[in-house]
């Protein structure tokens, strides 16, 4: 049976800086006179609660330092919250660590794989702390090595590994016990073009069969690609949710059509802006408009009316769908890419 993933304003302040080496950018700034550092308090979540149906490939996007990780390691059991509560399924991660960690499979940010291991060890070594048997441990690991394209480096030593071959063993191992809920901090970060789309195959496929994916990504592409529903969010809480299209159907103006006439009429601007669903419309080059509307092909034959009876000729239009980026910006006034 799917499972499901829920919490509950969820908290999480951190009171020391992030560990040496760990990334994030904090700098623990000295105080006025250079003696102390000033005390550190970091809301990395701050009353995040979010539901996520059994079955679903739900996606959390968000800039650098939204809380994305912070999230997954709470959801992991490698994060202590502050307060709030989580659950997988109907288990209280907190109150049933074991039951949970059967559960989930966990794919970090930063491969943290052993490096004087082979890719087989890896993965039939962590098959055995699920408890199981040697010959299936097999059948798995050469199975997963073949879906992840490792199967000929699988007697080598993780040392001598690329990054995104890291990356693929990663995801690889975190399947071996074959979890409900797989979580995927970022996937396909270091991952070429190819391999990224071999791994949103693997991703579908591994769905398919019911199980619950929750991945982290700044990758708009990859979250319209692959979520059925996504979370932004920032400053650790929840700034819009839903599905890739409603979220980018929910901002005014989000669509673009850019129209070119072959004859233009320049008092055509004017009635453009009193259709239904134009918001803005700006001349672009000396034969064009840009027009800003709330919906793109619905409007084209109406453009196209109104220019006929104004003596203009339409010659080309392009529309462009709202964003993930738009919606973003309009949310924070700041872009998913800074
Ligand atoms: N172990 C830690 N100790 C102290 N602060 C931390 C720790 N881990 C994360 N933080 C801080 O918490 C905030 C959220 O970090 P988090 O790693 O959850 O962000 P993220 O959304 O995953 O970002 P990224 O896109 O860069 O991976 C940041 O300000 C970060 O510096
Ligand atoms: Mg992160």
């Amino acid at each position: 049976m799917a499972v499901g993933v829920r919490t509950q304003n969820l908290r999480k302040v951190y009171t020391a800086p992030p560990p040496l080496g760990a990334g994030g950018g904090f700098i623990a700034r000295a105080d006025a006179k250079g003696s102390k550092p000033a005390k550190t308090q970091i809301a990395a979540l701050d009353g995040l609660s979010l539901d996520i149906h059994p079955g679903e490939i739900f996606g959390l996007l968000g800039p650098n330092g939204a809380g994305k990780s912070t999230t997954v390691g709470v959801l992991t059991t490698r994060v202590r919250p502050t307060s709030g509560q989580a659950w997988i399924g109907e288990h209280e991660i907190w109150k049933a660590q074991a039951t949970v960690k059967h559960l989930i499979g966990v794919v970090p940010q930063r491969p943290n794989l052993d490096f004087s291991l082979t890719a087989r060890e890896i993965l039939t070594f962590h098959a055995a702390y699920f408890g199981i048997s040697g010959e299936e441990r097999k059948r798995r690991s050469d199975g997963l090595l073949e879906k992840f394209k490792l199967s000929d480096r699988g007697n080598q030593m993780v040392r001598g590994f690329s990054g995104g071959m890291m990356q693929r063993l990663s995801i690889a191992r975190a399947m071996m016990h074959n979890p409900q809920v797989l979580f995927l901090d970022e996937p396909s970060a270091g991952l070429d073009p190819q391999t990224r789309i071999l791994l949103w195959e693997i991703i579908q496929e591994y769905n398919q069969d019911g199980k619950t994916i929750l991945l982290t990504t700044h990758n708009m592409e990859e979250a319209d690609a692959l979520c059925q529903r996504l979370a932004i969010i920032d400053h650790g809480r929840v700034i819009a949710l839903g599905t890739s299209a409603e979220l980018k159907g929910s901002i005014p103006g989000g669509f673009l059509l850019r129209l070119r006439f072959a004859k233009h009429a320049p008092e055509l601007a004017e009635r453009l802006r009193l259709l239904a669903g134009v918001r803005e419309v700006r001349p672009a080059d000396s034969n064009g408009a840009d027009v800003y509307a709330d919906r793109g092909g619905s409007l084209v034959p109406e453009i196209a009316n109104l220019a006929g009876s104004a003596g203009a000729e339409l010659s080309d239009v392009h529309i462009s769908e709202p964003s993930l980026e738009n919606l973003f910006l309009h949310h924070t006034g700041r872009s998913l890419r800074d």
